[in-house]
């Protein structure tokens, strides 16, 4: 796969339409060189439409609609200039506790949005990702689960999908604390070879896949060159310009 994408998940620390718009041209400036990379913005709701002219998507979707207070559908999203949407974010998911599961987004409702997601025509940002990694390898299980309930029966979409592979444990860290590049490659290695069992060797080897986890300009280059991954999901460096066009910078070609 030639192309290599770099999606920013501004969170919440870009807070306003103006900062966006500020943020976007000079990124359009500054970037514009950096063929065969491709940057995706999601922004919080509250800003989506301030990013005409870019590709820019949702941080997470409902599969619902209607009597749902305080979410956002797939079809509101396409209609407010969406092209694609983050499901599955270790933030929103439900982690097992001590004393049982914490609320949020079970591996089925996950499936869910990313049904719904497809279903309006947006491109879909898949994440998945253990909390610790487990001497026995019990992670990868864990991993295999999420990806094959997320795309259980929705194997025609596979042509829209892009994987990210975010390590609960190294987000909103630094680059010293992230994953290295060789634990990065060894999960991107089974990652593609459970997608070749869910939807086919031939539609896997298209799907994109991401690593996210304290992508900063400190080791982006390392992660692309020794990773195998074919791009990033950046939080906190995504949200300061000069990181986020040094991190593009690090994956052309
Ligand atoms: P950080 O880059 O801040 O670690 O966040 C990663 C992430 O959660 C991107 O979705």
């Amino acid at each position: 796969m030639k192309k290599r994408f770099v999606i920013a998940n501004w969170k919440m620390y870009i807070e306003s339409p103006e900062e966006a718009k500020k943020f976007i041209s000079i990124l359009k400036r500054k970037a514009a060189s950096y063929e065969g990379v491709d940057a995706w913005i999601a922004p919080p709701f509250t800003i989506l439409p301030a990013l005409k002219g870019m590709k820019f998507g949702g941080q997470a979707v409902s599969a619902n609609t209607g009597a749902y207070t305080g979410e956002v559908s797939a079809d509101m999203l396409k209609e407010a200039g969406a092209s694609f949407v983050i499901v599955g974010h270790s933030e929103r998911r439900a982690h097992s506790t001590g004393s049982g599961q914490a609320a949020g987004d079970t591996n089925e409702d996950v499936h869910a949005q990313l049904a719904a997601a497809a279903g309006a025509g947006l491109s879909t940002v898949l994440c998945v990702g253990e909390s610790e990694r487990m001497p026995d390898g019990a992670h990868f299980t864990k991993i295999a689960e999420q990806l094959s309930s997320a795309l259980d029966g929705a194997q025609s979409l596979a042509s829209k999908l892009v994987v990210a592979y975010e390590p609960v444990w190294a987000i909103g860290k630094t680059a010293k604390d992230a994953m290295q590049p060789d634990e990065v490659e060894e999960t991107v290695i089974f990652i593609r070879k459970t997608l070749a069992d869910i939807l086919g060797r031939k539609d896997a080897l298209k799907v994109p896949i991401l690593y996210g986890g304290s992508v900063e300009p400190e080791n982006a280059a390392k992660l692309i060159a020794d990773g195998g991954v074919n791009g990033f999901l950046v939080g906190h460096a995504s949200a300061d310009i000069d990181s986020f066009v040094e991190i593009l910078k690090a994956c052309r070609r």
